[in-house]
């Protein structure tokens, strides 16, 4: 927003993050973005004092969703958000929702803000992380979900101010009820989910016949109606986006009655997390069993170019492989740093250490798993690796390295999907 030219003002309930930003330093990893909170610093401040809400006219609520432990999504500090800003709010003013919501809900808020004779639209975001930057400024669409009636066409105009910029550049941008808005980024984010899955399934299917999925994908994926994008195979989808996105969708169509209609996406979670066991599969099958052997996962974070742990299948796999009784050693350039403290959380500190650095890693490791596909991680000479490791075994988790370059240096090779 600064970068768009308005004078922002940042609250948030954490004094870290906040004392980081006011700093100038953004207080996760996410590339482009210090380099912008530096070169915006004129019009940017951060405050923990809610008060300060009162000097806007136009207030974005982007706070988290995460899953309930039943699936459902925790509104909880949406909740406090809207509660938080309602008393500085003016006549005029506008509250944009940005954050992920079960269908239905821009209508129970607006109740609350609209006495205040400020207007509520949902405006939901579709960045990736690693490419957040570019996602903001540059986005695919901008999508307005705008009350009825006269209060839709002025929410819609300012609104239109605030992405100026933006719209400026032809950005598509389409305008619908509240409902509406809100299931597109459910829908969105549960179809890129259900592309990863259908491959993932078809991974099953060649690991028993003998085909190659990387080569399948790029096949079908020449079809534009299918695409290539978001078919790529390997230990699944985690984040803070996707598997909770999909839970909660499930769960509010429960809730409405039509349950029904969204029980793929339950097999399209279930064939995910079987892509995690799929890794302890196959390095049994290397290895003969876990308990006793060294192994080097190379991934922390839930994708590259992120320090995000959420729901990270890298992780995930690391602390099972600890569980089962092996010494397992994970190596990532950033998500090092916040998997620290999970370990220990977990009671795993023993037989789970973590770096920043993947040749530690795999110094005397007897296998190596590949569960993030950093380019770090891919541009590494397989004869370094294997003269570092005891065995040379290695596991693609991402079907991200070149299988014969590695076989040629002396490693089993293990794919996702292909050989
Ligand atoms: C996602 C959506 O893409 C974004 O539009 C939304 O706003 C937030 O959720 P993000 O969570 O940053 O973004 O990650 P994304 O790039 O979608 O990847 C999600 C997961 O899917 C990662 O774990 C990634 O490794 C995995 N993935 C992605 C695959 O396993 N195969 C693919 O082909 C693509």
């Amino acid at each position: 927003m600064a970068e768009l030219g308005h004078e922002v003002i940042g609250i948030d309930v954490d004094p870290v993050r906040i004392e980081s930003l006011q700093k100038g330093i953004a207080p996760f990893h996410e590339p482009g973005l210090d380099a912008l909170l530096r070169e915006n610093s004129s019009r940017l401040t951060f405050t923990r004092d809610m008060s300060a809400a009162a000097d806007a006219s136009v207030h974005f609520v982007a706070v988290g969703t995460p899953q309930s432990a039943d699936g459902s999504v925790d509104m909880t500090y949406v909740n406090g958000a809207i509660e938080g800003i309602v008393p500085y709010l003016s006549k005029g003013d506008l509250v944009v929702g940005k954050s992920t919501v079960p269908v239905g809900s821009a209508e129970r808020l607006s109740a609350h803000v609209t006495p205040t004779g400020a207007l509520l639209m949902w405006n939901p975001e579709f960045l990736r992380e690693g490419f957040a930057v570019e996602d903001t400024l540059s986005p695919d669409r901008l999508v307005y979900g705008i009350p009825e009636g006269t209060h839709g066409e002025t929410a819609t105009s300012i609104l239109d101010d605030v992405y100026a910029g933006i719209l400026a550049k032809d950005t598509p941008r389409l305008v619908m009820n509240f409902a509406t808005a809100e299931l597109v980024k459910v829908a969105a984010n549960s179809f890129l989910a259900t592309k990863i899955s259908f491959i993932n399934a078809m991974a099953e299917i060649a690991d028993v016949t003998g085909a190659n999925v990387t080569q399948l994908a790029d096949a079908i994926g020449c079809d534009t109606r299918i695409g290539r994008r978001f078919l790529n195979a390997g230990i699944g989808f985690g984040g803070g986006c996707l598997p909770k996105d999909i839970r909660g969708f499930v769960a509010r169509a429960e809730e409405l009655g039509v349950g029904e209609a969204l029980s793929f996406l339950k097999v399209v979670d279930d064939i995910n997390m079987r892509r995690r066991a799929r890794v302890l599969d196959v390095l049994t099958e290397e290895l003969g069993s876990l308990a006793g052997n060294t192994i080097a996962v190379w991934g922390i974070s839930f994708k590259p170019d992120s320090d995000d742990i959420r729901d990270s299948p890298a992780l995930d796999i690391a602390e099972s492989l600890a569980r089962s009784g092996a010494t397992v050693i994970s190596a990532d350039p950033e998500g090092w740093k916040p998997a620290q403290a999970r370990v220990e959380r977990a009671g795993l500190e023993a037989a789970l250490s973590t770096t920043s650095d993947h040749r530690t890693a795999v110094t005397g490791a007897d296998a190596l798993v590949i569960a993030t596909e950093w380019k770090v991680f891919q541009d590494e000479n397989p004869t370094t690796i294997g003269e570092l490791m005891s065995q040379r075994i290695v596991v693609d988790g991402r079907n991200c390295i070149d299988s014969r370059a590695w076989k040629a240096a002396g490693f089993r090779y293990r794919g996702m999907g292909r050989s």
